[in-house]
């Protein structure tokens, strides 16, 4: 398969909801070849296929670590069926090239989704860990939601965009989150 161009964030097209897959066919484990060579050679946690420009529900994830197997996990169709807790996860996206900032995220997820033989399974990441925030963040590329609109300091993160030559924050794009905040900010004080 092939290495793809990564859509930047800017592109509208990253704010295109995808459409569910209806059948495991050649075309989607191509695109599933392309999503993971190109999150291999871009060294990405996850990759959705809205970001290769590819509107289909379909994203890959390896939580693997430099000195351990090459773990691939491939999600079709994904829902997230159960999401508890919150926590504070420093993010970054391979739609924006070296911006990282502090994003709102629960703590534990149940995903439920159809792998790359059409089997369905369900999978349950807990404690605030890279694999349950990487499910959330590549879950949102989905429905055309980025990181930055779950951004806790706007300000900062609009720093760090420019810094990164990449557009700012939009505003009319961010989600409220009052209750996550309000879990982050009891498990501080704490
Ligand atoms: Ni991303």
């Amino acid at each position: 398969m092939a290495v793809k161009k990564i859509l930047t964030y800017g592109d509208e097209t990253l704010r295109q909801p995808s459409k569910e897959v209806h059948k495991v066919s050649k075309k989607v484990l191509d695109l599933i070849h392309d999503l993971l060579d190109t999150m291999y050679a871009k060294n990405g946690v996850g990759l959705a296929a809205p970001q290769i420009g590819v509107h289909l529900r379909v994203f890959v994830i390896d939580v693997s670590t430099n000195d351990e197997p090459l773990n691939p996990m491939v999600f079709i169709n994904p829902k997230i069926i159960k999401k508890e807790g919150a926590v504070v996860s420093h993010e970054g996206c391979l739609s924006f090239p070296e911006a990282y900032t502090d994003v709102r995220r629960y703590r534990d997820v149940m995903v439920k989704a159809i792998d790359r033989k059409g089997r369905a399974f369900v999978l349950e990441a807990k404690d605030g860990s890279l694999l349950a925030r990487a499910i959330q963040h590549e879950f949102d590329h989905l429905d055309g939601v980025l990181f930055i609109d779950h951004v806790r300091n706007r300000f900062e993160a609009d720093k760090i965009l420019q810094e990164n030559n990449l557009p700012p924050v939009d505003e009319s794009r961010l989600i409220e989150e009052s209750e996550l905040e309000e879990l982050i900010k009891e498990d501080t004080q704490e």
